[in-house]
């Protein structure tokens, strides 16, 4: 073993964390892991992978479920389409592979929301393939360790940083160095104030000498926000709630969400309420505003506004659907408006 190989290995066995997709080689319950930890920290990930293993135990049991189940199962953990291609996924593999989960690379690259990196996780976890992942952990750690000042989102960096951890993977314990490299950089080589006292590389690692922690890993391009200005309308009666399904293909598509109003920029509120009240027929009242919703790619603000009366021009539309507020469990509802729910109620 290189040295490198051994200090990650001796302080993965040391300072572990428990987890329970770490002791199952069943390569499901790995997928399963990987795609909630795609965007999801560690601590909220887990209740959910919990919540997804008893719920559906086996491929066989996800494919069978109404894809309205799996978005309400996975409410309030986000990026949606996760859930969505976990669900078409599981009904590729009991179409196309007689419901055996791929063991191989390429055929585990062909599920959906599978990318490289977690085509490697689950070839090396659940199969013990030598392939290396690189995640954003493991170009934090490598471009330290080896002081790395290539770009991680350029060509030519990701070729780098891709061989290199594929040159440094331990062949012959492939799913233990891929854990023991993301969970390095997890707990010890983190983004901002790392610890670099009590590292095991602190003799070894070139940006500590090079005085470069800080300024590594290297990204060209900052990501581009888009930002968008929704107004809801927030409508209900004693027993039901106007909800409408979201349908395009856009952030939350299959979800149900209050009916809504877009909007490019920030607009006077005076104005917005003039204009809901005149395509609606009914009296707008401004209920909660400035709230802000974080997507990777885009920043939401988010007005909600309050309506007492059914407008004739909804109760109309198909798209619409007069819901029974104690079935409302039963639909999958952005977490933005989940929790405006959640504090109108407490109010
Ligand atoms: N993030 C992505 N995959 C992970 C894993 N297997 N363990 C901990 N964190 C992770």
């Amino acid at each position: 073993m290189s040295d490198f190989n051994l200090l990650i290995i001796n302080w993965y066995r040391q300072n572990k964390r428990n987890l329970p997709w770490r002791i199952t080689k069943d390569p499901y319950k790995i997928w399963l892991s990987e795609i909630i930890l795609q965007q999801t920290k560690v601590d909220q990930g887990l209740k959910y992978y919990i919540k997804f293993s008893t719920n559906y135990p086996t491929i066989s049991d996800l494919s069978n479920a109404k894809e309205q189940t799996v978005l309400s199962d996975w409410q309030g953990l986000g990026y949606y389409s996760r859930a969505r291609n976990l669900h078409a996924s599981a009904k590729m593999i009991m179409n196309e592979f007689n419901g055996k989960f791929p063991n191989n690379y390429k055929d585990i690259l062909k599920l959906k929301g599978v990318g490289n990196y977690t085509a490697s996780a689950i070839a090396s976890f659940a199969f013990n393939l030598p392939h290396a992942v690189v995640d954003g952990n493991v170009y934090r750690v490598l471009s330290r360790i080896f002081d790395i000042s290539n770009p991680i989102d350029s060509k030519e960096g990701q070729h780098i940083f891709n061989s290199l951890a594929q040159e440094l993977l331990n062949k012959d314990f492939p799913a233990e160095h891929n854990q023991a490299i993301m969970e390095f950089g997890a707990l010890q080589c983190i983004p901002s104030s790392p610890n670099c006292e009590i590292c095991p590389f602190i003799q070894s690692c070139l940006s500590q000498k090079n005085k470069t922690i800080k300024i590594r890993p290297v990204k060209k391009s900052k990501t581009k926000v888009r930002n968008r200005f929704f107004h809801f309308l927030h409508i209900e009666d004693k027993t039901h709630i106007l909800l409408q399904k979201r349908s395009e293909k856009d952030i939350w598509q299959n979800l149900y969400q209050f009916p809504l109003i877009e909007k490019d920029t920030v607009e006077d509120l005076r104005q917005v309420e003039k204009e809901i009240t005149d395509k609606y027929g009914v009296n707008a009242e401004l209920e909660k505003s400035g709230v802000k919703h974080i997507l990777s790619h885009q920043h939401l603000f988010t007005t909600f506004w309050r309506m007492k009366e059914l407008p004739e021009i909804l109760k109309e539309n198909s798209e619409y659907e007069w819901v029974d507020k104690k079935e409302l469990g039963r639909f999958p509802i952005p977490r933005v408006i989940e929790r405006y729910l959640e504090e109108m109620n407490d109010d």
